[in-house]
């Protein structure tokens, strides 16, 4: 059946991501603790992930913690992994159902055995060869610790001559990487700051950046909606003169 709040848009092929942030300012507009706030953005996940599917999106790529973010009180990592947890739990169900395959990256086992059970669990279940979205989740991820842990990598498959210098190549680069992505098209942060804070580093070199004042509580798949009509919009020329 159409869906009448999303006009159809078919943007196969294109990768985008979502730095989601406003959930702290969220939680104290709103009198509650930051955990509530986190709470509320799980749940615009759920809606944002139905939106990008029926747009044909190839990938959404989520920041849902960073390393920087190891540094925020004790308390709130463990409301955020319990998130994660009851989050798996309750919504892997609905991605099977939905053809989406689900992708954590990054190190996350700071957070400990039952989450690293959880998303291997989750990334079984999801593991479709064609799946509708890729759903790739950032948790405990650095752009910065990504790019240096694949040069490390790239350094000692050099050294143990699996690889050649001359061989080194962006395709060579992106295989190294831990993202599961390749070229980023489309980057959405919400919150109302205009910065990367450490995402996918290498991969943005050509990414059509979009920032909104949302915070990402209130982000609505209509907003959603319109950022991908703004991007199918947009002339990419990637460095070429067109004119
Ligand atoms: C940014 O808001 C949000 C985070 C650092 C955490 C986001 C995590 C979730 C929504 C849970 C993720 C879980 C899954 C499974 C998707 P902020 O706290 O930095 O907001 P502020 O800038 O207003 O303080």
């Amino acid at each position: 059946m159409a869906d009448s709040k999303q006009p159809s848009l078919n943007l196969s092929g294109i990768n985008a991501a979502i730095i989601m942030d406003g959930n702290g300012r969220w939680a104290k507009k709103n009198s509650l603790n930051v955990t509530s706030g986190h709470e509320r953005g799980v749940d615009v996940v759920r809606k944002i992930v139905e939106s990008a599917a029926k747009a044909h999106l190839e990938s959404l790529s989520l920041y849902a913690f960073s390393t920087e973010n190891w540094s925020r009180p004790k308390k709130e990592i463990l409301g955020i992994k319990k998130l994660i947890i009851n989050a798996i739990d309750s919504q892997v169900p609905e991605l099977i159902s939905q053809k989406v395959r689900l992708n954590f990256f990054g190190d996350y086992s700071s957070f400990g055995d039952e989450v690293i059970g959880a998303i291997d669990d989750a990334h079984r279940a999801t593991a479709f060869q064609d799946p509708k979205l890729k759903l790739n989740i950032a948790l405990g991820y650095g752009g910065r610790s990504d790019i240096i842990e694949a040069t490390k990598l790239i350094a000692n498959d050099i050294k143990l001559e699996k690889l050649s210098v001359e061989d080194v190549s962006n395709e060579t680069i992106f295989k190294y990487l831990n993202a599961p992505i390749n070229e980023l098209d489309l980057l959405i942060r919400t919150g109302g700051d205009r910065r990367i804070s450490n995402f996918l580093l290498y991969h943005l070199a050509y990414t059509e950046i979009q920032f909104s004042k949302t915070l990402w509580p209130d982000f609505t798949e209509e907003e959603f909606i319109k950022c991908l009509e703004v991007f199918s919009k947009t002339e990419r020329r990637f460095g070429k003169r067109t004119l």
